[in-house]
């Protein structure tokens, strides 16, 4: 087992590096391996996890939880904070402290970019992001990139199309951070209003020298080898209205799949709405629902070695 993340918060893809994500890629490796034998272990017998999610989740919250179980860890948590003591006025430091005393582990889901480096600073048990706001959604990096090396058979050389609400999409974030560290191009698509932070932009051609933005999913897709879509984040834009401008700024279907390659790789973190048609979801490329199941071994990869690093006690 890798050492690099033992002990160690995970709240943004920049807290791993290349050498951290090729390694959480090769235990979650393992980790597939236990789950095609239909296997428990119980790497993190001794361990409870605590999810604290104060945003909605399907798929993040229950494949953590089953990541956990899978490795024959507990499991405590919420998944609507208004059942919580947050109704009451309580602050997230003081559920935090509070929560560390019942767990060895938190997994955070906040509204609030940067709540999960806020909480890091407070709790004594190691954090993971589990998406915080119109931040970062880091473990959600590290699947859609287990996803490209097992379905793609390569994570550098590839042409990247990211596309729909970047800015405030907080796993195109994650995903062109944690991509870009391995030599690829890359073509932002968005409306204006809902291109990439700077930041984001800045970062990703520091580290791979090739990215563009574009307004235009055909000229971008054309030859592209990756095609990563995702939903207008209807929640987040200030003016609520404004969705209906956006909401079918792309869509996805059969006929515009004609001007693309045929071996292109149709990727989504999921949910999608109207932008991924869904008669496209029966295509070999169209990754996505494989996508949503590799989030079990990355989350068993991650949770293993930030609690048992290199050594397991069984
Ligand atoms: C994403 C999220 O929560 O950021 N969902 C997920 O975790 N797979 C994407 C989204 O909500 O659009």
């Amino acid at each position: 087992m890798g050492g690099t993340l033992f002990g160690r918060d995970l709240v943004a893809i920049g807290d791993l590096g290349r050498k951290g994500i090729e390694d959480v890629l090769s235990n979650a490796s393992e980790m597939q391996s236990v789950l095609e034998k239909g296997k428990r272990v119980d790497y993190l017998k001794n361990n409870i996890m605590a999810t604290l999610f104060f945003e909605p989740s399907t798929r993040t919250r229950l494949s953590f939880e089953s990541a956990m179980q899978r490795l024959g860890g507990g499991v405590i948590g919420f998944a609507d904070a208004n059942t919580t003591s947050t109704i009451k006025g309580e602050t997230l430091a003081d559920t935090v402290r509070i929560v560390e005393s019942y767990s060895d582990i938190l997994v955070l889901r906040h509204n609030w970019a940067g709540a999960a480096r806020e909480a890091a600073k407070y709790a004594k048990v190691p954090v993971i992001n589990a998406g915080d706001g119109a931040g970062e959604h880091p473990t959600q990096a590290l699947l859609d990139l287990f996803t490209i090396k097992k379905e793609a058979g390569k994570l550098s050389k590839l042409k990247v199309v990211i596309a729909g609400d970047l800015k405030y999409g907080r796993t195109s974030h994650s995903f062109a951070e944690a991509l870009s560290l391995f030599g690829n191009e890359f073509v932002f698509v968005a409306p204006e209003e809902l291109q990439i932070p700077d930041s984001v932009y800045k970062s990703v051609v520091k580290n791979s020298g090739n990215a563009q933005k574009s307004e235009s999913l055909s000229k971008a897709a054309a030859d592209a080898d990756v095609i990563y879509m995702t939903r207008v984040q209807k929640e987040r834009l200030p003016k609520p209205e404004d969705y209906q401008k956006f909401e079918h700024a792309f869509r996805i279907d059969e006929k515009f799949l004609k001007s693309v390659r045929e071996d292109v790789l149709l990727m989504h973190p999921l949910p999608r709405v109207s932008e991924i048609s869904p008669e496209v979801d029966k295509l070999k490329n169209s990754v996505y629902f494989k996508q949503a199941g590799y989030g079990v071994p990355i989350r068993m990869a991650v949770l293993d070695m930030i609690l048992n690093g290199d050594s397991r006690d069984s």
